[in-house]
């Protein structure tokens, strides 16, 4: 599936239970690994994004089952099941770790490994292979074990060491950064502390205590106390709140929609791009549910309503970072939006400020870019034409979303990175788009 046509929409309509969530999946499989005993995860995440963790755990002596089901069986049904090897009982794989196209993999495992006295040698496809690590080598050397990676970029090389804990403020708004810390903190001997800047997903944090590590919070700071072995546990992950905002994102964006999302994730610390969709406009009813594992999850009801411009800041980028380019593609439907304070866009699964422009442009889009933003002006209606995923599967799924309101079909080139994180994407997009 090199390329996809998407054929304009008049509206969506329809009922979706998603894919289970991939933070929360990434991290749930981690702790399993280091967990005494063995855990049942439910509703882990269908994306190769996932995958790449379970291998990377697989190939440190962890044994795994599953997933069962094929992408497309009811979330529930994709189980997975982890026999864990105890706090420190990775055993050092022979060939180098390959996380795929997933940077929480690589930076969450990073931090796991640093607290294991071998050497982990591990690195992705060409885009990860791009992206940042100094930002994990830092506080990881800080806290003894020594990391190296050309340029700063993997393949990362990692000597684990008997770990130092640390008090650790990020210098940038990151939860991957954030839960390497913690991991490594979960080896080392004194306590950890992290301390950030802004608040960012708090998946780790909740998902410590399911595995009867105790955190303390307090003052905006995380503690963790040294010495906490991991119980193994049955865990079920609610459905991705950023796989969710796609089909909220094309419901407030055409008129005459009606789209509901069930059991959604709603973490406050990646809700970010409900309320932006609120103040553009968009009807959305939220049915809270039970939580499960301490995250909450609801259902939500999305309809159009009058498309208001929007401005987005620096306060409001952490907790909607992964769905600025679908807010991008909701602003070429009739709104307008400017973003700012944004630049970690530059360094995710592409260039996100300057793919994303590129690609709109491609499809008729008035888009400005920003150093650390970008304006997206949706004063006439998208003429189609084509647009290159540039390897990121947020960029794919965004350009899908603006090319349904585009007065002809639209190619999206490389579009089976979806199966990054969504697998099965283009099915649900024919599904609900009424022509
Ligand atoms: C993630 C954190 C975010 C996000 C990424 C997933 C996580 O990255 O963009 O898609 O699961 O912790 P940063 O921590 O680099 O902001």
């Amino acid at each position: 599936m090199a390329s996809v046509v998407v054929h304009p929409a008049s509206r969506v309509r329809g009922h979706i239970t998603g894919p289970g969530d991939k933070s929360i999946s990434h991290r749930y499989a981690l702790l399993a690994a280091l967990a005494d005993g063995i855990t049942t995860i439910s509703g882990y995440a269908p994306g190769a994004d996932c995958a790449s963790t379970l291998s990377c755990l697989a190939s440190l002596g962890v044994v795994i089952s599953g997933p069962t089901g094929t992408p497309d069986v009811p979330p529930d049904q994709r189980v997975v099941t982890v026999t864990g090897r105890g706090l420190g009982g990775l055993h050092a794989s022979r060939d180098p770790l390959d996380a795929g196209n997933s940077g929480t993999t690589l930076r969450l495992l990073a931090g796991v490994l640093a607290g294991h006295p071998f050497d982990s040698v591990i690195t992705g496809d060409a885009s990860l292979r791009r992206r940042p690590m100094r930002r994990i080598i830092d506080p990881l050397s800080q806290m003894g074990a020594t990391l190296h990676g050309t340029d700063d970029r993997p393949p990362l090389t990692i000597r684990g060491a008997a770990l130092q804990g640390i008090h650790y403020t990020p210098p940038l708004a990151s939860a991957q950064v954030k839960s390497a810390v913690l991991l490594a903190g979960l080896h080392a001997s004194g306590e950890t502390v992290v301390s950030e800047p802004q608040l960012t997903r708090d998946h780790t944090e909740k998902a410590l205590p399911l595995f009867g590590v105790e955190l303390i919070h307090d003052h905006g700071e995380i503690r963790l106390r040294p010495g906490q072995r991991l119980r193994a546990t049955s865990v079920r992950v609610p459905g991705d709140a950023s796989s969710a905002a796609c089909w909220a994102v094309a419901a407030a964006a055409l008129p005459g929609s009606d789209i509901t999302l069930d059991a959604v994730g709603l973490n406050p610390t990646r809700t970010g791009f409900l309320s932006i969709l609120e103040r553009a406009g968009a009807q959305i009813d939220i049915a809270h549910e039970a939580a499960i594992g301490d995250e909450p999850i609801g259902r939500l009801r999305v309809r159009h309503g009058e498309m208001a411009a929007i401005d987005i800041g620096p306060d409001e980028v952490p907790g909607a970072i992964d769905e600025l380019p679908l807010l991008a593609a909701f602003a070429t439907h009739g709104g307008a939006l400017r973003v700012t304070g944004a630049s970690e866009l530059r360094h995710k699964e592409s260039d996100r400020i300057t793919a994303l422009a590129t690609g709109l442009r491609g499809l008729g889009g008035h888009v400005e870019e920003l150093e650390d933003g970008f304006e997206v002006l949706g004063d006439r209606p998208l003429s189609g034409g084509t647009a290159d995923a540039a390897g990121d599967h947020r960029l794919a799924m965004a350009f899908a979303i603006a090319a349904i309101g585009a007065q002809a079909p639209s190619h999206i080139h490389h579009a089976d990175v979806v199966d990054v994180s969504y697998p099965g994407f283009f099915d649900i997009l024919a599904r609900i788009s009424v022509r």
